[in-house]
């Protein structure tokens, strides 16, 4: 029996207050989410249509993955993404990539040619050279632009570069105003989709926090926190790393699944268990049932998302918080 296919993506969450190129994040999630439904109207299966989504998110520059993706403390780059097959549990994950422009297409190569879940590092940037993947070229003047806006925030009244390591490693303050900055634009984008087959696949993609530590790594190489398919959802995860982990939210958004059978009843107990866990701003996701229902909830101010509704693509940078 033939399914009704869908897709939701979603461009991050965060308060998306001092991005500067909203107008253009929007537009880059509208042409990746039509991209990943024609490919599901063309019968291309849920794990081609959320890559594909996503990579197109990645090569745009102006979301955080791929091209787009933020600096670190250092200036420099580490990519993480995953991709989860839910009609087979296949897992792929990338994490800390420097030199890979699609770190998505990577996930799928490590999903569907090793026998490894994650592959991290110099390693993963050997696998994606052997493979003949792009190059990741030099960020975008914007994303130099925000490195060093938030650069001159952060260590304001704090000139000696000793004195700004020292508050980096030891001053929780200082911890508290990267976490505010990385809030203040959306982060990592997403994809998550069901085939006209009833098959379900989840892929997510980021450059990570801006100015985290070198070597950082967020939720989403991590399966069950930052992404996670199985035979009744696929759910793409957004926001603060290290808390998505503590909640493994798209594990448990699955698991409520299971006892509710309603998407819209398990992403609002999700949501729910997050805020008791670990507070409000701090993550937002997107998800879809395996009858072809997308939903989304988020605790932050914002997350843009792109999704389909009466045919037509839409995206939003504020929708209600809980679909309902
Ligand atoms: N949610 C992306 C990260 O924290 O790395």
């Amino acid at each position: 029996m033939l399914m009704r296919p869908n897709i939701i993506l979603h461009g991050g969450a965060g308060r998306w207050t001092r991005a500067k190129h909203v107008d253009k994040a929007q537009e880059v999630v509208a042409k990746c989410t039509e991209k990943g439904m024609s490919i599901l109207r063309n019968n291309g299966s849920a794990v081609d249509a959320v890559v594909e989504a996503v990579k197109c998110t990645e090569d745009s520059g102006y979301l955080n993955a791929g091209v787009g993706s933020v600096l670190d403390f250092m200036g420099g780059r580490s990519l993480d993404a995953g991709v989860m097959d839910g009609s087979t549990g296949r897992i792929g994950a990338v994490a800390a990539v420097t030199a890979t422009r699609n770190p998505v297409v990577l996930a799928r190569i490590v999903m569907e040619k090793t026998d490894h879940h994650l592959i991290g590092g110099r390693g993963a940037d050997l696998l994606a050279f052997l493979n003949g993947l792009p190059p990741l070229p030099p960020p975008p003047p914007h994303v130099w632009e925000r490195y060093q806006e938030a650069v001159k925030k952060l260590l304001e009244g704090k000139p000696e570069i000793y004195k700004k390591i020292t508050d980096f490693l030891e001053n929780y303050d200082f911890i508290r105003k990267i976490i505010e900055e990385a809030l203040d634009t959306g982060d990592t984008v997403g994809a998550v989709a069901v085939d006209s087959m009833g098959r379900l696949a989840a892929a997510v993609s980021t450059g990570g926090v801006i100015m985290k530590f070198p070597g950082r790594i967020g939720d989403s190489p991590i399966p069950g926190a930052g992404f996670y398919a199985s035979e009744y959802t696929a759910c793409s995860a957004t926001g603060i790393g290290e808390k998505i982990i503590e909640c493994m939210v798209c594990k448990q958004l699955d698991t409520y699944y299971r006892e509710t059978r309603d998407i819209v009843a398990a992403a609002e107990k999700t949501i729910e268990y997050v805020d008791k866990l670990v507070g409000e701003n701090t993550m937002g996701f997107i998800a879809v049932d395996k009858n072809g229902e997308v939903v989304w909830a988020y605790n932050t101010e914002a997350m843009l998302i792109g999704y389909y509704e009466d045919g037509e693509v839409r995206t939003t940078i504020k929708p209600p918080r809980n679909k309902r």
